[in-house]
């Protein structure tokens, strides 16, 4: 299962005044469904944008599965090792449900004929009816369109799901279909599965919680609180 381990991470934007993360020392685990909550401006999607291979830390290191990212070639990955789900799903809007998830499959080399079936699985996956594969984001609802963003995160084989206030547009019924179906991926097939959310109910579904606040991530234990 992957493991995101993180030494001492900081992080500055470049005519920033101050470290957004600062010295962030962690663990993700594969199997594991990890929310993270803090205030507005705590930095974490900062954070998940270092873990996302879109930034790199301004000191100390991350390493996926005891390999450093600073080692690695990070466009590669970030085609083929994370993935990212938005709260406002950033679907391709000019491409049908199932278009957006055998997108990330032809970037990543898989055979052009083999990707419909493929595609289609893993929107039967998150609960998408064969009705829906044809139809453009602009024709889906929210839950639908964030499960859809959700089963092209899966289509390039990625072990480590980033997720940015993934519910944040979603009414109650929905975020808790989607928290179910991220609970799965991390609890059946092992994925790791990290969460960043306003959300307490969200919080209260996950396996580990974690705090930010002024750049500064420490684990939750609600007994001790
Ligand atoms: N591109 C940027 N340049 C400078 N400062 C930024 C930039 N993006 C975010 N920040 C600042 O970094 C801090 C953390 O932001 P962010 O990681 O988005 O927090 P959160 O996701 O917890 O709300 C905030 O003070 C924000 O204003
Ligand atoms: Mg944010």
């Amino acid at each position: 299962m992957p493991e995101l381990l993180l030494e001492n991470v900081c992080y500055q934007y470049k005519h920033g005044d101050r470290q957004v993360v600062n010295g962030v020392t962690c663990r993700f685990e594969g199997g594991k469904l990890n929310a993270v909550i803090g205030p507005s401006g705590s930095g974490k999607t900062t954070l998940l944008s270092l873990l996302a291979g879109l930034d790199q830390p301004s000191q100390g290191q991350i390493r996926i599965d005891d390999e450093p990212l600073s080692d690695l070639d990070l466009d590669q990955y970030r085609r083929e090792r994370v993935s990212m789900i938005f709260q406002a799903f950033h679907l391709f809007p000019l491409l049908t449900a199932l278009e957006n998830v055998c997108f990330p499959m032809q970037l990543n080399g898989i055979p052009r004929d083999e990707t419909p079936e493929r595609g289609k699985a893993l929107l039967a996956s998150v609960g998408i009816t064969e009705d829906k594969y044809i139809r453009y984001p602009a024709n889906l609802s929210g839950g639908e369109q964030q499960r859809v963003a959700v089963a092209r995160s899966l289509a390039t084989g990625a072990q480590v799901l980033l997720a940015d206030e993934p519910t944040g547009n979603l009414d109650k019924a929905n975020g808790d279909k989607l928290i179910e179906i991220l609970g799965g991926l991390a609890h059946e097939r092992g994925y790791c599965v990290i969460i960043v959310t306003h959300d307490p109910g969200i919080a209260e579904r996950s396996d580990k919680v974690w705090h930010m606040s002024d750049g500064i991530l420490t684990e939750h234990h609600p007994a001790l609180s």
